[in-house]
């Protein structure tokens, strides 16, 4: 039986021994046995001659196998085995999928099991474990939550998004996974789209500046470090660019438009050798990506020079033929498109299976699965998972610790934009603050969607220190803070902090046709504080720019937040200047809901602010 071992406490050699000690026999498989010294086992080759030598001892259907990435709810305990029996190639978190109890060891444990169980199998390949950490390892309750990317965009510091990366690769590590869904370097150009929050940016400068992300996670190396993870650039191609933001639309473009505004970022992540691409649920002018032979093949792959994992999205290769679920021809379609790796996510068998029928047939060509699985395993070739296969406890604890929360505190600081300052700040530490608004004094809100569930909700979904709790801290000497959520109060204070704005969401739960503007309940906040004739400062707490044309007057600061995540003191750092604000707007400020699509550029530009704007003190 195999033991675990964590990923750098055992020297090398007895890893080594530990690997190659007698595993459960497997019935399945054919002839050709895996020797115990079987080259592809050995660290000192270089990684294309272990890969060559396991893919010629592996069957076809072990080969397919690696092609599937499967939710870990589709392998309940007695299923775990399956991991082994069909070589699957990779295990996933959906949003919110997590261990019971949700913390990081948990998690740590639950990927050791997996692993040991893929382990069991005839060449004991080694599992790749996949999770949405977008904003911090935002599924483990715990973790660091840092701001969603529009606010990581505000700071157009690529140095600080290195380090974000690296810290969340870290608490990644920590659990014992291996790959992250991340980062969207999605160029977003209409913020009605409910992903904006994942986009750096409306300009692909932004987007291709801070794809240092991708080095962030991955380290300088793809498995150089313990703490290396494998990053996503998704989603390929135009995710941003549908026609009228809808999620998962249509994006409606000349090639030479499609190239100039969404395909510089994955250039730029390519080039980093970014592990993997997601494919995008999105199409190009009527043709879904993820049939898209001549986007992901052509020219990802050829023409980018892209060496690593093209994955699906969830179930993303079910609709190529307009039918739900995938049909035979989905899979062919999908698989000769260039896809490498299926985010299935459930119905792996039956994945298999078509697959299989589709190989046997010659209509998916032996060449097209070798070139997958050749990627596949490269990268957990690199990653040193045959080496270090099992979580590194040593990392666990750094899942949430102080020094990565000072780093978000840092990024929420860094991420504010000043839109609008009559004067009133910074505040005085000594000043009357009457705090309000439903954002105020919740992890929640402030950490918006993909935080502990998909979706994202109010309340204590994780330790954090709210925005209030921050300014809080920041008052001294005969300074007061009161906090009245409804705003009912105001009259007697010095100043009003208003911290009003949009409530969770993900995906295309997000998408809004409406006029753009703030909720009746925060609207009915904020009449009520301006009632009372104390100056206001609106902190807007939004993954997009929410129109305020008409209540901008009545305002004497308006900062914008964005989701900052779990450190909401780095707003304080702000408002009481310990920090000036230094944010610039990733993306143009409308008016009205009617301007938009707007993005800097556009012929007649005329927006409240202009992409770029953000004031400081003086
Ligand atoms: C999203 C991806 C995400 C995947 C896995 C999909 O619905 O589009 O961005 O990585 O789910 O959770
Ligand atoms: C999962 C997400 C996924 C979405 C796709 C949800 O149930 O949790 O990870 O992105 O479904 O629609």
């Amino acid at each position: 039986m195999i033991r675990p071992f964590p990923r750098s406490a055992v020297p090398r050699r007895l890893r080594l021994l530990l690997l190659l000690a007698p595993l459960h026999a497997c019935e399945r498989g054919p002839a050709v046995p895996a020797p115990a010294a079987a080259p592809y086992l050995d660290p000192s080759r270089p990684v294309d001659a272990r890969v060559a030598d396991l893919m010629s001892r592996m069957t076809l259907d072990e080969k397919l196998g690696q092609m599937a990435m499967v939710e870990r709810t589709a392998l309940p305990g007695d299923r775990a085995a399956d991991l082994a029996a069909h070589g699957l190639g990779a295990v996933m978190s959906g949003g919110g999928s997590a261990p019971e109890p949700n913390t990081a060891a948990a998690w740590a444990e639950m990927y050791d099991d997996f692993q040991r169980a893929a382990l069991g199998g005839r060449l004991r390949v080694p599992v790749l474990y996949a999770v949405d950490a977008i904003h911090g390892h935002n599924n483990v309750r715990g973790a660091t939550i840092f701001p969603h990317n529009v606010g990581l965009g505000a700071t157009r510091d690529p140095e600080l998004l290195r380090r974000i990366g690296e810290a969340t690769a870290a608490e990644i590590a920590g659990t014992g996974v291996d790959w992250t869904f991340a980062p969207c370097l999605c160029v977003a150009r209409n913020e009605r789209w409910g992903r904006s929050y994942e986009s750096f940016g409306e300009d692909p400068e932004i987007a291709v500046s801070l794809a240092t992300a991708v080095t962030g996670l991955q380290g300088a190396r793809i498995g150089g470090s313990a703490s290396s993870v494998l990053a996503t650039a998704k989603h390929f191609l135009g995710d941003g660019g549908t026609t009228g933001g809808v999620d998962q639309g249509d994006t409606r473009l000349g090639e030479a438009e499609l190239r100039r505004i969404h395909l510089p970022p994955f250039a730029e992540a390519v080039k980093r050798d970014v592990g993997a691409v997601m494919v995008s649920y999105s199409s190009w002018n009527g043709v879904p990506m993820h049939g898209h032979r001549y986007l992901v093949t052509d020219v990802l792959k050829g023409e980018l020079g892209f060496r690593g994992i093209v994955l699906s999205d969830w179930g993303g290769i079910d609709r190529l033929d307009g039918a739900p679920h995938f049909s035979a021809a989905d899979v062919r379609d999908a698989v000769n498109a260039g896809i490498d790796m299926v985010m299935v996510p459930v119905a792996y068998a039956d994945f298999l299976e078509k697959l299989r029928a589709g190989v046997d047939s010659g209509a998916v060509p032996q060449e097209r699965i070798d070139d997958a699985v050749r990627r596949i395993l490269t990268r957990k070739f690199q990653l040193g998972l045959f080496e270090r296969p099992f979580a590194d406890r040593s990392l666990t604890a750094t899942v949430g610790s102080a020094e990565h929360r000072a780093l978000a505190r840092e990024a929420v600081r860094r991420s504010l934009v000043l839109l609008r300052n009559d004067g009133v700040l910074p505040l005085r530490r000594t000043a009357r603050v009457f705090v309000a608004g439903r954002h105020a004094d919740d992890v929640g809100l402030q950490s918006g969607g993909w935080t502990l569930t998909w979706q994202g909700a109010a309340g204590d979904v994780t330790p954090g220190t709210t925005i209030l709790a921050g300014i809080r801290a920041a008052v001294e000497g005969g300074g007061s803070v009161t906090h009245a959520p409804d705003g009912r109060g105001a009259a007697g204070h010095d100043v009003a902090v208003v911290v009003v704005g949009e409530g969770p969401y993900a995906e295309y739960a997000g998408d809004r046709t409406d006029e753009l503007g703030l909720d009746p309940p925060d609207a009915v906040v904020l009449d009520r504080v301006r009632a009372s004739g104390v100056p206001t400062v609106v902190v807007l707490v939004s993954g997009r720019p929410v129109v305020v044309t008409d209540r901008l007057p009545a305002w004497s600061a308006l900062v914008a937040a964005w989701f900052p995540g779990t450190e909401g003191a780095g707003v304080a750092d702000v408002l009481f200047g310990d920090h000036p604000p230094r944010g610039k707007l990733p993306v143009s400020w409308p008016r009205s809901a009617a301007q938009l699509p707007l993005n800097v550029g556009d012929p007649g530009y005329d927006p409240l602010f202009p992409y770029g704007f953000g004031l400081t003190y003086p």
